[in-house]
């Protein structure tokens, strides 16, 4: 129901890991996830709360026959936020249009947008939080009174025309909330939070995409890749995928637990999901700054990273783990991660001097 044959599976030009097999940003690779993006709010599997809130959002806007209400979805890449905008699309039958912050450069980028919107059309701006300061100007009123301020003319004769827009839905994604202007984020009517799927859901999920791409699986090969896929559908099907080569090359073409274990051996990809990118900030924090505190920056200079990869990307997976803790002074390592490392924790180091 797209108004445009965009593709929907926007590459970030700013992710600078393309290459990494657990980034949870879009690869080329995933466009093929395209054909496994659940299409309605029943094959949604997880995020509970969330599916219950838009169904009854949903529900409401229908019958009082009335477009649905302005909707941001935020949390770390590959959870679904793009997946749940389609949905929204479908659940209420209307067009939806798709753009991105860093997309749309100029106000009248958005103002071309927004005149060829129709009645009840859903515009979605992904990374809503990279948009221009003079095109949020003009998005305030067109999301809160459906109009648009054209101003006419130059210097002291100009003059402001307000023109109607039809009734129509905003759906914001993002990565980073704290990032978007609190006037914007007063005009969206609903905001979710998108959690990473616990270890259930993510076997759901990856059962799923192999059943729709035909790969034969057992429950361990199933559990296996779930458990190391850092609770991200991305992540997950992404794994499926390579894990799958290696099974029709090393094995007989099916996953079982000991395949999918020695391809994601292989693939550096350890049993909690972790890869060198994690292990490499956890080592950086632990043996350079002594377990911390140490600030972002020090750390992504440390081992040459972004310092908004590391906390879009690498960060949020390593606190959900309980990893890391973020303090005002910076990150600190937890006695779970040197434990998941292999390493003596500054504790049991103390005790072992002492005796
Ligand atoms: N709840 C879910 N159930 C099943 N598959 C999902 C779910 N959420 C996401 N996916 C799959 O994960 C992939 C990434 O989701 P996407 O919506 O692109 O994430 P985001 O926009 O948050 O980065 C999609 O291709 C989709 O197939
Ligand atoms: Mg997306």
């Amino acid at each position: 129901m797209e108004l445009e044959t965009l593709n929907p599976c926007i590459i970030n030009p700013m992710n600078d890991q393309p290459n990494r097999l657990v980034n949870p940003e879009p690869r080329p690779d995933d466009r093929l996830d395209q054909a496994l993006r659940p299409r309605r709010l029943t094959e949604l599997i997880g995020q509970d709360q969330v599916k219950e809130n838009l169904s009854i959002l949903i529900a409401a806007a229908r019958q009082r026959s009335e477009p649905l209400d302005h909707v941001l979805f935020y949390g770390p890449p590959g959870l679904g936020k793009t997946t749940l905008a389609h949905v929204l699309s479908n659940e209420m039958g209307v067009n939806i249009k798709i753009s991105s912050g860093p997309a749309i450069e100029r106000a009248g980028d958005l103002a071309a947008i927004l005149t060829n919107l129709h009645a009840g059309d859903i515009l979605f701006i992904d990374e809503i939080h990279r948009l221009g300061r003079a095109v949020e100007e003009v998005l305030y009123p067109a999301m809160e009174d459906f109009a648009l301020d054209i101003i006419i003319g130059k210097g002291p004769s100009a003059r402001s025309i307000r023109l109607k827009l039809p009734r129509f839905t905003v759906i914001g994604a993002t990565t980073r909330l704290a990032l978007l202007t609190s006037p914007l984020r007063a005009r969206f009517g609903a905001v979710y939070r998108l959690d990473f799927y616990d270890q259930r859901a993510m076997q759901e999920i990856v059962a799923r995409g192999a059943g729709l791409l035909n790969i034969g699986a057992d429950h361990g090969g199933v559990q296996e890749i779930a458990r190391r896929a850092r609770g991200t559908p991305r992540v997950g099907l992404r794994l499926l995928r390579r894990v799958r080569d290696y099974a029709q090359v090393r094995a007989d073409g099916y996953i079982s637990s000991t395949v999918a274990e020695e391809a994601l051996n292989l693939l550096n990809v350890d049993p909690l999901g972790l890869d060198d990118v994690d292990r490499r900030v956890l080592f950086t924090i632990i043996e350079k700054y002594n377990g911390g505190p140490v600030g972002l920056n020090t750390i992504a200079a440390s081992i040459s990273e972004e310092p908004d990869t590391i906390m879009d990307v690498v960060e949020p997976y390593l606190l959900q783990l309980g990893f890391l803790d973020r303090t005002p002074q910076g990150r600190i390592a937890t006695s779970r991660a040197y434990q998941h490392l292999g390493m003596v924790t500054p504790e049991n180091q103390q005790q072992q001097r002492l005796l």
